[in-house]
């Protein structure tokens, strides 16, 4: 996983809940460079589950909604990072239609070395975006989350709903975005 997803949560963390808890959970947890990450490096994604695990024993919130509420966060962060991919959309719907074709081939072009998840087949009708994630991670509330944090850049109030297809060999489920 990049090292921008972990550089961008220990911000966030500090942000949201202090220096003392965010200094407690990375000693608490085990990671393999001792909670030492940098913006261009790529770590396991195990160091960032246990990072949120810990986390979630200090605060007793959620494992789900810390995931999701630092997806939120981070939309706004890496459009700051990367603005080109925000330049081109006006709104959540084609945003999010284009992640497949245009926002996550521009973050390759950056890293050749990302494990990126597939969005496919964005169907709107009306005031539903469907759209099918595909990953080798479980991370559905991260999307969801940074979908969200899509809606909040632009202004728009959408609900986010999503189902598990399946589990193997990969992660697959149907996200429901609807406009309100
Ligand atoms: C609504 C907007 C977005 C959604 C739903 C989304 C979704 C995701 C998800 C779910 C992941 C985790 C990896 C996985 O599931 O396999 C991910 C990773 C990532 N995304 Fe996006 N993304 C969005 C926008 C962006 C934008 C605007 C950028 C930057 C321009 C970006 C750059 C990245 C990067 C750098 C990673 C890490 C890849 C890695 O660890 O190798 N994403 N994205």
């Amino acid at each position: 996983m990049k090292g921008v997803v972990f550089t961008e949560f220990l911000e966030f963390i500090e942000e949201k809940f202090g220096f003392d808890i965010s200094d407690d959970m990375i000693e608490k947890s085990q990671t393999s460079t001792g909670g030492v990450f940098t913006q261009a490096g790529n770590y396991p994604f195990n160091d960032m589950v246990n990072l949120v695990k810990t986390l979630s024993d200090i605060t007793q919130i959620p494992f789900n909604q810390l995931v999701e509420a630092y997806g939120e966060h981070l939309f706004k962060r890496l459009i700051n990072i990367y603005p080109k991919p925000v330049s081109i959309y006006t709104n959540t719907f084609d945003f999010v239609s284009n992640l497949e074709n245009v926002v996550h081939p521009e973050v390759k072009k950056l890293y050749s070395d990302t494990d990126l998840p597939t969005f496919l087949d964005p169907i709107i009708n009306e005031n539903i975006l469907s759209i099918i994630y595909i990953s080798n991670k479980p991370l559905m509330d991260f999307a969801k989350g940074l979908i969200q944090g899509c809606a909040l850049y632009y202004n728009e109030t959408i609900k986010v709903e999503y189902q598990i297809l399946e589990t193997t060999p990969k992660f697959k489920a149907k996200f429901l975005i609807t406009k309100s």
